[in-house]
C-alpha cells in the first residue's frame, strides 16, 4: 500500500490494524455511540473480521485517528462506483463515515480527522465525489459534515429506521472535488506582498 499516513495539527491518521480492534471495542458499543448508528451493537468477533476484510480491500481507505499514539476514533472511506453508462470511470465516488470515542468528544478531533480524510480522498486518491448519510437528528454529525464543506443533497422524510424511534428522517450529504478545491480546501497563505 502507498504511504497512507496523514498528519493533522493534533492527530495522526493511518490504516486500522488488527491490534487496534480491542481499543476500538472499548467505546464502539457504548449507548451514546450506537444511538445514531445504522449498525448498532457489534459482536467482537464479526467486528474484527469486518476490519480484517477492510484492510485487505483495495477500495477501503478507512483510517484510525490517533492522538499521542492512542486510537480515539475511526474514519471510514470506501471507494465505490457512481451510476452511469458503459465507459464510466470506476471507483470515483467514496462513502464517508466516522465513529469517535466520546471520552475525547467535543474537542474538534472528529472534525479535524474527517477534514483530513476528505482532503486525502480528493488529493491523493483522486476521488471526485464524496457522500455521507446520517439520521437528521444526529446533530453533531450534521455539524461535522457541514463544517468540512459537504452539502445536504437529500432530506429523506421518514426514510430511515431507528430501533427506538421508528421511522425518522435521514440526510444525504455530498461534496464534489471541484467544489472542495473552490470552497473548502485549505487556502494557501498570501505572501508578504499579498500575492497568492
Ligand atoms: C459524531 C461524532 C463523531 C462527533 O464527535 P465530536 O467529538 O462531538 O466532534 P467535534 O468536536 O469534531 O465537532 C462536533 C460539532 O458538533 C457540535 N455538536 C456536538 N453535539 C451537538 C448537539 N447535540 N447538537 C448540536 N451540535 C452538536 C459541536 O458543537 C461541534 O461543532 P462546533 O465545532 O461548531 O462547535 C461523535 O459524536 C460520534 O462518534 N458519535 C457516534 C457515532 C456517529 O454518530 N457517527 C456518525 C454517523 S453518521
Amino acid at each position: 500500500m502507498e504511504n497512507s499516513t496523514v498528519r493533522t495539527e493534533r492527530l495522526e491518521l493511518r490504516p486500522v490494524r488488527d491490534d487496534d480492534v480491542d481499543r476500538i471495542l472499548e467505546y464502539r458499543n457504548l449507548p451514546q455511540v450506537t444511538r445514531w448508528l445504522l449498525r448498532t451493537q457489534v459482536d467482537p468477533a464479526s467486528f474484527r473480521a469486518t476490519w480484517r476484510r477492510a484492510a485487505a480491500d483495495p477500495d477501503d481507505h478507512s483510517m484510525a485517528a490517533t492522538l499521542d499514539g492512542v486510537v480515539i476514533g475511526t474514519v471510514s472511506l470506501k471507494a465505490v462506483d457512481g451510476m452511469g453508462q458503459p465507459g464510466m470511470p470506476p471507483r470515483t465516488e467514496a462513502d464517508l463515515g466516522y465513529i469517535f470515542d466520546p471520552a475525547y468528544g467535543g474537542h474538534g478531533y472528529a472534525t479535524e480527522a474527517v477534514s483530513a480524510v476528505v482532503a486525502y480522498a480528493i488529493e491523493r486518491l483522486g476521488i471526485r465525489r464524496i457522500t455521507a448519510g446520517c439520521f437528521a437528528d444526529n446533530l453533531a454529525s450534521v455539524r461535522i459534515l457541514e463544517k468540512v464543506g459537504m452539502r445536504r443533497e437529500q432530506h429523506g422524510l421518514g426514510d430511515s429506521w431507528h430501533a427506538e424511534l421508528g421511522w425518522v428522517d435521514g440526510y444525504t450529504y455530498a461534496l464534489l472535488a471541484e467544489t472542495w478545491h473552490r470552497e473548502a480546501a485549505p487556502q494557501e497563505q498570501p505572501n508578504a506582498l499579498g500575492r497568492p
